[in-house]
C-alpha cells in the first residue's frame, strides 16, 4: 500500500483526500493510527491559522494513538507491533487526522495496558502543558521537583494551588500531577456537575466556575488563608486570567495557556508563564523524553486517569462536527476522538 486516506484542510475547509505513505527517516517510526484526539486548537487552525503550520493544503491533528508499522534507522527504544500514543507536531507527515503518522521514535510513550487505543489518543496534548510549566527547565516551566522523580511525590503539601477549568482536558491533568506533588488544597473551577470528577482526581475544593468573577478571590479566601504561589488557568479567558492573577501571592507563579492579557502592576513580581506544550521544540525534548516514559507508569499503575471519552463516528468525516461542539463550548469534562480507518 503506498497511499491513505487523510482529512486535508485550506482555506477553512476540510476535506477528505488520498496522500502518500511516507517511510521513517533516522530516528523516526511510521504509527498506523488506530485513533486521534480533538482538540481546540483544531477549530482555531481552521478558523484562524496557526503560526506553526506552515504548508497548506494541511492535514492537522495533534495527538494520536496507534501500532508502530515501520522502523526508522537508530530505532531502539520501539519495536514493529509496539503499541504507542504521541503528540504530533504541525507537519503533513506527522500530524494525526490521516491513517498513517511519521514520529520521532524518543517522543513515543507505550500504551500500558490498562486503558485503550482511543483513550491513549486523547492524553498527550492534555497533560504536556502542566507537566512542562510545572517541572519543565526554566524559561518552559517553573522547575519544580516532579514526582516521579526521586523525592518529588508529595514534596509540596501544605502548599495551595488553583486550577481555573478543573474539567477541561489540561485542567484534569493539572490536578492529578497537582496531587502526586502533594499541593494541599487543589481548588478548581469547573461546572458543579463536575465536582465528584474532579475531586476523585485529587481536588479538595470546587468553585462553581459560573458564579461571578468579581467573587472569586472571596471564594478562595473561604478554602484558605495561605498565600497561593502556584496556579494554573487552563482555559485562560481574560477575566480568568486576571481573576487568577489577582488572587496570587506577592511572587506568585501563574501559568496561562493561552497568551496572557493580564493587567499587571508595575511593581508586582509575580510571573506569569504562557506554556507552549509542545516536546518537538529542541529546548523541550529530553524532558519529554523522560516524561513520557514516566507517564506510561504512571498510568499503568493508576496515578494518573485519562478523561472519559467519546469516539464520534465515520472517522475523518467526524472531525468537523466534533470541532463545532468544542468551539461551542458544548463537550463537558471528556475528549472527543475519531478513528482514522472508520472513515
Ligand atoms: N498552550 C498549550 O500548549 C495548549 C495546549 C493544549 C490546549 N491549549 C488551550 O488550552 C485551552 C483548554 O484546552 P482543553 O483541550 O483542555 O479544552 P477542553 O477540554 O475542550 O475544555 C472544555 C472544558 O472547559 C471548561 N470551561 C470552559 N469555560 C470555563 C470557564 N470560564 N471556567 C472554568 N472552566 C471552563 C468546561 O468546564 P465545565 O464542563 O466544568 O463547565 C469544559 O469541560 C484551549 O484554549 C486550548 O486551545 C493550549
Amino acid at each position: 500500500m503506498t497511499t491513505q486516506i487523510a482529512l486535508w484542510l485550506d482555506n477553512g475547509k476540510f476535506t477528505i483526500g488520498p496522500k502518500d505513505i511516507e517511510h521513517p527517516g533516522p530516528g523516526e517510526v511510521l504509527i498506523r493510527n488506530v485513533a486521534a484526539g480533538l482538540n481546540p486548537i483544531d477549530w482555531k487552525i481552521r478558523d484562524h491559522g496557526f503560526f506553526m503550520v506552515k504548508e497548506y493544503p494541511a492535514v492537522i491533528g495533534e495527538e494520536g494513538a496507534g501500532v508502530v508499522e515501520e522502523i526508522g534507522v537508530g530505532v531502539t527504544n520501539l519495536i514493529k507491533g509496539d503499541k504507542v500514543f504521541y503528540q504530533s507536531f504541525m507537519t503533513n507527515r506527522c500530524t494525526t487526522f490521516q491513517q498513517f503518522s511519521i514520529i520521532p521514535a524518543d517522543l513515543a510513550g507505550k500504551v500500558p495496558d490498562v486503558i485503550t487505543l482511543e483513550q491513549a489518543a486523547s492524553i498527550s496534548i492534555g497533560i504536556a502543558p502542566a507537566a512542562l510549566a510545572f517541572y519543565g527547565q526554566r524559561p518552559q516551566g517553573f522547575e519544580y521537583l516532579p514526582p516521579w522523580e526521586d523525592g518529588g511525590k508529595d514534596k509540596y503539601s501544605r502548599q495551595p494551588i488553583i486550577i481555573m477549568g478543573g474539567a477541561s482536558s489540561l485542567g484534569q491533568y493539572a490536578i492529578q500531577l497537582a496531587r502526586l506533588s502533594g499541593f494541599s488544597p487543589i481548588i478548581a473551577t469547573a461546572s458543579p456537575h463536575n465536582t465528584d470528577l474532579l475531586t476523585s482526581l485529587g481536588a479538595t475544593h470546587i468553585i462553581d466556575r459560573k458564579l461571578p468573577i468579581a467573587t472569586f478571590q472571596e471564594e478562595v479566601r473561604k478554602i484558605t488563608s495561605t498565600p497561593v504561589e502556584l496556579a494554573f488557568d487552563t482555559v485562560s479567558y481574560p477575566e480568568t486570567q486576571q481573576a487568577l492573577y489577582d488572587v496570587l501571592a506577592p511572587e506568585g507563579k501563574m501559568v496561562v495557556s493561552t497568551p496572557p492579557v493580564v493587567a499587571t502592576k508595575a511593581d508586582d513580581k509575580k510571573t506569569i508563564l504562557f506554556v507552549n506544550g509542545t516536546f518537538f521544540l529542541p529546548e523541550n525534548k529530553k524532558f519529554g523524553s523522560r516524561f513520557m516514559s514516566a507517564l506510561t507508569r504512571m498510568i499503568a499503575e493508576g496515578e494518573i486517569k485519562t478523561p472519559a471519552i467519546e469516539v464520534i463516528p465515520n472517522g475523518l468525516n467526524g472531525v468537523a462536527l466534533g470541532l463545532e461542539r468544542l468551539k461551542n463550548n458544548a463537550v463537558s469534562g471528556k475528549k472527543l476522538v475519531v478513528r482514522p480507518w472508520e472513515t
